[in-house]
């Protein structure tokens, strides 16, 4: 496998032989069909490591649905060549025998792993962190950046980094936002125009929420769009996932729903958070 241009730079490595444990101090791990979400990922690793070194593993054990799995976008050229024009010193690129050699033993993400997305995607952070732990035995990384995109995933690999005492520092990135306010995820390219407008209520609705928490206002925004199926929408204590209540001081608005059978998620913080008792 190359990276298929001439003068490039970028290491392309596919073997876990022939990575080297704390060669590379900053790690970004992605799945690929990379965005500009993963490129802001990879412009904060370079500050601490000029030569990061990024991951695509589209892993399997995520994924509780065969579908999402055949359908998560491919496109390893584009991604290789994203890569190089940013400097990014090396990629690895295993395949699933490389990382898994024998039948792993899953970590089980805890209670906090079973709600929203866990509840949604069954076994879903236990194969998030399975991967992460692997990864970071590989490349033993001192600093690995995660978005927060997917905020209850790096909640699970913060809880994860500190449980075990992996000697990695997990740096957290804002989220990306497209200039229509949408989030940028990989799934967005299988939105067709009208879904991808349909999507828009996701955002319109956290903005709506984001000065005070007013959760009323923000199902009547999102009932207003019937292209949006809710899966959830919760304002939670960022400390410890339970509802927001008159305790939390960092209170943050978590949704999660399909258009088009894809599923989107997103979040945003509370600003002035105000508990009001129904
Ligand atoms: O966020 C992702 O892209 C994935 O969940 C991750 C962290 C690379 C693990 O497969």
């Amino acid at each position: 496998m190359q990276s298929g241009k001439l003068n490039s730079t970028l290491k392309v490595i596919e073997h876990v032989s022939d990575l080297e444990p704390g060669r590379y101090r900053a790690f970004v791990p992605t799945m690929g069909a990379l965005h500009d979400g993963h490129l802001s990922l990879i412009k904060i690793a370079q500050q601490f490591d000029a030569q990061t070194l990024v991951s695509i593993f589209v892993n399997p054990l995520q994924f509780d649905n065969p579908d999402d799995l055949a359908k998560y976008p491919k496109q390893l050229e584009q991604d290789f060549a994203k890569l190089d024009s940013l400097g990014v010193g090396a990629v690895f690129v295993p395949n699933s025998n490389e990382i898994y050699p024998s039948k792993p033993e899953l970590i089980d993400s805890g209670a906090i792993g079973l709600m929203y997305e866990g509840k949604s995607r069954a076994g879903h952070f236990d194969g998030v962190l399975t991967v992460v732990n692997r990864l970071f035995n590989l490349v033993n990384p001192k600093f690995a950046i995660f978005g927060e995109k997917d905020f209850q995933q790096l909640f699970l690999i913060k809880q994860l980094v500190k449980q075990r005492q992996i000697p990695t520092e997990v740096i957290s990135a804002p989220l990306v936002r497209d200039i229509d306010g949408l989030a940028l995820s990989s799934r967005n390219v299988r939105l067709s125009p009208d879904g991808r407008k349909a999507a828009l209520v996701i955002s319109k609705a956290l903005r709506a929420g984001s000065e005070t928490g007013d959760l009323e206002k923000m199902q009547e925004i999102i009932a207003s769009e019937p292209q949006f199926k809710l899966d959830y929408l919760s304002i939670i204590d960022e400390n410890n996932f339970s509802i927001a209540n008159d305790r939390t001081v960092n209170a943050r608005i978590l949704i999660a729903g399909w258009v088009e059978g894809v599923r989107l998620i997103d979040n945003m913080p509370v600003q002035n958070w105000t508990y009001l008792e129904k």
